[in-house]
């Protein structure tokens, strides 16, 4: 189910009982078992009794110091009184937990999830007791050949159960998902549907708008779905005008409540088009991560930080790379006027020929999709990130878009690549998956990564096609703030004066590209990644930050800043 905030929840947040277990042994033990001595003879070599405790939400890697590097099994425990009032409906609802999770109710299996960063839930009206329950998680953060993303990547891999635990109790029949947004390329028509799950599918449905007067009628089909298509004076969402509607969705059964924004989003040509007027995306990458913290980010407050540091850039947009980030984030960004990127963790090397792989990068769309198709601020679904050509891969990825646009053809979708061609500084950027994109989105490391072949405003372009709208998803370099050794023209400073001289170059650039409609540097603050391992400047942190791991200013901040003032978008 969606929209988790409007629904009557228990919070099983806070303090859970723990017990690490690097060898899996409580697999063969069943620690769900939870087993009791009976006899004088008998001992249990676990328990949770008398063990640590854990705050969730929150990754296990920054609240124990033996965690710190930790890639494993932990037991997560937590009892819950349940008073069962009858004729409703129990679910076990989780925000995301990473990365690998068998749920135990009472001691028996009632579930698994694999992925970190999208939620899941389990139904357990039959199996709860009036009374104590217990719920009991096996968390495995190992990283898997097979997994989504695979073995290697470049953040942090905070375990854990790492956003809200929720039971949510529903009448037997209720409103489980809809969507509700204008249809592509309107600015007037809502074009959606509503489903129930419960047996009572004769049911009217009424959907409201106050502010607009809006009263829409209609009737659930046999099989407790129905489409919808209204139409209204929206004021439209925009970064100037993030205008959101307080909603209301009633049927006999049940109610629910929603503040929803209308936009439209089109690539037309070159052009990105926001409720029909052309917009350049003055974008940013950012991380889950507070960096005050240094730890995995899950609450409003975390995201407020990072948002505001966005918004003080000049940034009409953010990439929440390279996954699904908590609601906090889409949500927050969207009260403030904040576009944001939504992608999936098919990350770099991905085993793409490997049973299931294909099944679990379906599984995260969909789930990244149901949960944020209402958020108008969400305006580009990106299903990977440097993946290298290969025909399991091509042939994937096109299913995956092609079943994308099925789940909603009213935002953009792309992939994200990075093996351009550069040679005698003309870039060819060119992927079969472009055909299928909405948008041609890439990574270009000029200047770091990738030196010049002549003056940044030299370079020559050549895309798949002149009429695909082009967004360059990163580009930067490292910089250590406010360090003052070494030469500032040699990359291995970590000056950041090298770092500043590449946002110019690259500017200069954007200058000469005039059918470039949106950038997004790497990124918006240091953060955390264990194969950064430079024992003076990096000591496992990635240091492309615009801000430091403490909020600092780079000199490239300035420049980009200014760059932004200087874009002026009529929404
Ligand atoms: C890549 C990648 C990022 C990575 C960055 C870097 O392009 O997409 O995840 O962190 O480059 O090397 O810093």
């Amino acid at each position: 189910m969606i929209n988790i905030a409007a629904r009557r929840c228990t919070s099983l947040d806070g303090k859970w009982q723990i017990i690490i277990d690097p060898t899996g042994a409580g697999d063969w033990r069943q620690v769900w078992q939870e087993k009791k001595t009976e006899k004088k003879t008998d001992f249990i070599e676990y328990s949770f009794e008398g063990g640590p405790v854990l705050n969730v939400p929150g990754d296990f890697n920054t609240q124990m110091t033996e965690l710190k590097y930790y890639e494993g099994t932990v037991w997560y425990k937590k009892s819950f009184n349940y008073k069962s009032v009858g004729n409703k409906r129990l679910f076990l609802h989780f925000g995301a937990v990473n990365y690998l999770a068998s749920v135990y109710l009472n001691g028996n299996l009632i579930g698994k999830h694999e992925g970190g960063f999208t939620p899941f839930q389990f139904e357990i009206t039959d199996k709860v007791n009036s009374g104590i329950n217990t719920v009991i998680i096996r968390v495995n953060n190992q990283r898997l050949k097979d997994g989504i993303p695979g073995l290697g990547y470049d953040w942090f891999n905070y375990g854990g159960i790492t956003r809200e635990v929720n039971l949510i109790e529903t009448n037997n029949t209720f409103i489980s998902d809809y969507f509700i947004q204008l249809g592509k390329n309107s600015l007037k028509e809502v074009n959606g549907w509503i489903k129930m799950n419960g047996i009572d599918h004769s049911q009217n449905i009424t959907i409201k708008i106050p502010e607009l007067k809006v009263d829409y009628q209609t009737r659930l089909d046999g099989e407790g779905f129905t489409e919808i298509k209204f139409a209204a004076d929206f004021r439209l969402w925009s970064p100037e005008n993030p205008k959101l509607y307080k909603l209301v969705i009633q049927s006999e059964t049940d109610t629910i409540k929603d503040e929803i924004g209308f936009r439209s989003i089109v690539a037309k040509g070159p052009n990105i088009l926001l409720n029909g007027k052309p917009v350049f995306l003055k974008g940013i990458n950012i991380h889950e991560e507070n960096p005050l913290k240094a730890a995995r980010a899950y609450s409003e407050s975390d995201a407020l930080i990072l948002l505001k540091w966005a918004k003080e850039l000049g940034c009409n947009m953010v990439r929440l790379a390279h996954y699904p980030h908590n609601e906090n984030m889409i949500k927050s960004a969207e009260k403030m006027g904040i576009m944001v990127w939504d992608e999936i963790p098919v990350y770099q090397q991905i085993e793409f020929s490997a049973p299931g792989v294909r099944e679990k990068m379906d599984l995260m769309m969909r789930e990244m999709v149901s949960r944020d198709k209402n958020r108008c601020g969400v305006i580009i679904w990106s299903l990977s990130n440097e993946t290298n050509s290969s025909p399991d891969r091509d042939n994937a990825l096109i299913n995956l878009t092609d079943k994308c646009r099925h789940l909603d053809s009213t935002r953009l979708i792309t992939s994200v690549i990075n093996d351009e061609n550069y040679s005698n500084n003309v870039m060819d950027v060119w992927d079969i998956l472009y055909r299928h994109c909405d948008i041609i989105s890439f990574n270009e490391y000029l200047g770091w990564y990738v030196p010049w072949q002549g003056r940044s405003t030299d370079v020559k372009w050549k895309f798949i096609s002149d009429n695909k709208t082009v967004v360059i998803t990163e580009f930067g370099g490292e910089a250590v703030f406010g360090n003052n050794i070494g030469p500032i023209d040699e990359a291995s400073s970590w000056r950041e004066e090298y770092q500043e001289q590449i946002y110019k170059d690259q500017v200069a650039m954007f200058h000469k590209m005039p059918d470039l409609y949106g950038v997004f540097p790497w990124l918006l603050a240091d953060y955390r990644s264990s194969g950064r391992m430079h024992p003076l400047y990096q000591r496992g942190w990635n240091r492309k930050g615009l801000l430091s791991d403490k909020g600092e200013k780079k000199k490239a901040w300035y420049i980009l800043k200014s760059y932004y003032d200087s874009i002026n978008n009529n929404y």
